[in-house]
């Protein structure tokens, strides 16, 4: 049984969940923000792969090899009581990695895969918003593969799907609220859950 939490968010490019998961880090004593992709070598390979167009299979072992490493890190934490705030996680594979790559059994495959390292979340913070908004919420930053009305609207989808199979663990959030709103909707939850 490690000592710490881990809080991940999830949700589409544009849903404000940086914004969201970086005020709640400054509001909570012991916690530990981080990444995924992360800021190595490892996740600065899959940022160049995804900006290079690389295929859909090549992109999902990197963020697979990324979070392996990433994962040690977080179990280290872990063990030494801190509260890790992970802005993206597993979750993001399952709902991106699933339109992107197009296979029958693309769930299973993913699940088989992560078996060796994976850990689940204590909680996750779904942040939902209609894709359209979000689009123009990045307008301007340096466009990728994914931020595509479209394609987000599908991964979306995959996530909802992903949150009715997981009650317990994920919560959905209305990301359409004010940045005030979300993070005092997500402070109260993590308190009533004794996470915080
Ligand atoms: P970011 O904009 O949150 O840094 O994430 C970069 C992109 O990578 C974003 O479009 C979501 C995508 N992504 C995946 O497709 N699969 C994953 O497992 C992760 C962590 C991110």
């Amino acid at each position: 049984m490690m000592k710490g939490k881990l809080i991940t968010f999830e949700g589409i490019d544009g849903s404000g969940k940086t914004t969201i998961a970086k005020i709640l880090h400054s509001k909570i004593e012991k916690s530990i923000f981080t990444t995924e992709p992360t800021d190595s070598w490892l996740g600065k390979s899959v940022k160049k792969a995804l900006e290079e167009k690389r295929d859909a299979i090549t992109i999902a072992f990197l963020f697979l090899a990324d979070r392996n490493e990433h994962i040690k890190e977080i179990k280290k934490w872990l063990n030494e009581g801190k509260i890790v705030i992970c802005d993206r996680f597993i979750d993001s594979t399952f709902a991106y990695q699933k339109e992107h790559i197009k296979m029958d059994g693309v769930e299973e495959w993913l699940d088989w895969l992560h078996k060796p390292f994976f850990i689940k979340p204590d909680i996750t913070f779904l942040l939902v918003i209609e894709p359209r908004k979000a689009i123009e919420r990045i307008k301007d930053r340096k466009l990728i593969v994914y931020e595509d009305e479209k394609f987000l609207e599908k991964v979306q989808e995959n996530y909802l799907e992903i949150a009715k199979k997981e009650k317990d663990r994920i919560v959905i959030i209305d990301a359409e609220k004010s940045k005030e709103e979300v993070v005092e909707e997500c402070y109260k939850i993590l308190r009533a859950r004794n996470i915080i």
